[in-house]
């Protein structure tokens, strides 16, 4: 039987440029899935930033160029390719969009992922194959199912390709005014129906009316989106959807997220040395200025600041949580609002409390290797990895019962789960999980035990990557 294949449509990729848990997926389900099934070849296209032209210019190898057109646009289109750990990745190439310092954040977004889907299709002929599935994620490729419906499934060549649109956060929906449809990305009226929503054009909308099949990155989300409080206003189209919406939970990288091969860590570790641990700690401790105890419990937060990971928790609870005997480190960037109070903080409490204000993941792992806790509170996680990784490296998660987190962590309950959990969306109720957790903490064998058995959770993709072949076969059965 011929080879299946699969291209992943995505904004960013691990390894090439990463803003959030979206380029962890990218960067690791396409290793997954060509692992187990050589029936499948996913390979990865995304576009050619800055950034990676800088970071791998000796590996890039030009493919070709075309003209790709974009309402009343004709723009160069470069295709670039190289391989990274046996996956092709492929570059979308024109400097105008994508030369430039950061990612996301441009008033011409739209546009420029627009470019973007569009180029896809042209691409094509330069990459050599036509896939048999485009697997797309979040708004800026959403467009390409749109297009891929709209206007390529008439035309001979592409009408077999079958689409997939994964949703990691449906709070982000790309939405423009109406103009956008005919001046853009040159989609004309009669089609508005398909990509408007109450007024305006919405691009995940779009995406789930046109997709063949829509994922969610856990099943708890896929239910909670049907709801007011989740789908940020898409509830009816996700309601009226449903059927083809499917939850599967995300994996991580256990090679890339490994305590006992990590060179971020001053001290490598596994479940049989968890003892070492503290050495990380007793580093961390040192080189954050944080007062030297390894008794008093170090919690972290890992986080991009921004409302919906709970922050507003945390900065009403912080006092509260302080009259504890208790270290607390915070890494991410984000909202200048959650900056500056969590700055403020470590103003507050010297020798108490660190905040790192960036997104660096050699960071972010030597905390995950150095800590005992992480507080993860989030108001909407679609899935979340952080609860993972920390699992992984052994520092037990401290959550909110939402979409992933409450899919992937439960309750301790005296041995049961692993992780503390609590479910209204409440100050107090964080606060009485953190204090649960410290009791636990204060208890040495229990908490030993519990370190182990969360280092010993199968969190890597092998279920995960198994669902979404599954879900691949559904699509080429249906062709
Ligand atoms: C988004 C979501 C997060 C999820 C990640 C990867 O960043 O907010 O919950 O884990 O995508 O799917």
């Amino acid at each position: 039987m011929k080879q299946k294949q699969v291209l992943f449509v995505v904004a960013e990729c691990q390894k090439f440029v990463q803003t959030g848990g979206l380029a962890d997926v990218a960067g690791s389900l396409p290793k997954a899935v060509n692992g187990i099934s050589r029936a499948y070849k996913v390979r990865v296209i995304m576009p050619l930033y800055r950034t990676i032209i800088k970071k791998y210019e000796k590996k890039l190898k030009f493919l070709g160029s075309t003209t790709v057109s974009l309402a009343w646009r004709h723009l160069y289109c470069g295709v670039y390719t190289m391989k990274l750990d046996k996956i092709d990745y492929y570059f979308i190439d024109n400097k105008y969009y994508f030369d430039r310092d950061e990612i996301y954040g441009h008033y011409d977004d739209g546009e420029r992922f627009a470019f973007f889907s569009k180029s896809i299709f042209d691409s094509f002929s330069i990459i050599g194959f036509i896939p048999d599935i485009i697997h797309t994620h979040d708004w800026h490729s959403a467009l390409v199912n749109i297009y891929l419906d709209i206007l390529y499934k008439k035309n001979g060549r592409f009408a077999e390709i079958k689409s997939l649109f994964t949703i990691h956060n449906i709070q982000y929906q790309g939405i423009f005014d109406l103009s956008f449809s005919d001046d853009i990305i040159g989609i004309d009226s009669t089609y508005c129906e398909i990509i408007e929503y109450n007024g305006l054009i919405n691009l995940i909308k779009g995406a789930i009316v046109c997709s063949d099949l829509v994922t969610t990155v856990s099943p708890r989300y896929a239910r909670e989106i049907t709801t007011a409080y989740y789908a940020h206003g898409l509830e009816n189209i996700t309601r009226i959807y449903n059927k083809k919406i499917v939850g599967i939970t995300n994996g991580i990288d256990i090679e890339f997220y490994n305590p006992a091969t990590d060179e971020n860590l001053a001290v490598n570790y596994t479940d049989e040395t968890i003892e070492h641990k503290q050495q990380n700690k007793a580093a961390l401790q040192a080189s954050f200025n944080l007062n030297p105890n390894l008794d008093i419990p170090l919690i972290c937060i890992i986080s991009r600041l921004v409302a919906h990971k709970g922050l507003d928790l945390v900065v009403d609870q912080f006092e509260e949580i302080m009259k504890e005997k208790v270290q607390i480190v915070i890494l991410g960037k984000g909202d200048s609002y959650y900056q500056d109070k969590f700055q403020e903080f470590m103003r507050r409490y010297p020798g108490r409390v660190c905040t790192l204000i960036a997104f660096d993941i050699n960071l972010s792992k030597k905390i995950y290797g150095s800590c005992d806790f992480l507080l993860m509170p989030s108001k909407a996680e679609p899935c979340g990895l952080s609860q993972m990784i920390a699992s992984r490296y052994g520092t037990v998660p401290i959550v909110r019962a939402v979409g992933g987190l409450y899919d992937t962590v439960k309750p301790y309950n005296d041995g049961e789960g692993g992780g503390f959990v609590f479910k209204e969306y409440s100050g107090s109720e964080m606060t009485s999980a953190i204090k649960e957790a410290i009791n636990l903490y204060n208890n040495k064998d229990k908490y030993q035990e519990l370190m182990k058995k969360i280092m010993r959770t199968d969190f890597s993709w092998n279920v995960s990557a198994k669902s979404y072949l599954q879900l691949y076969k559904e699509l080429i059965k249906n062709k």
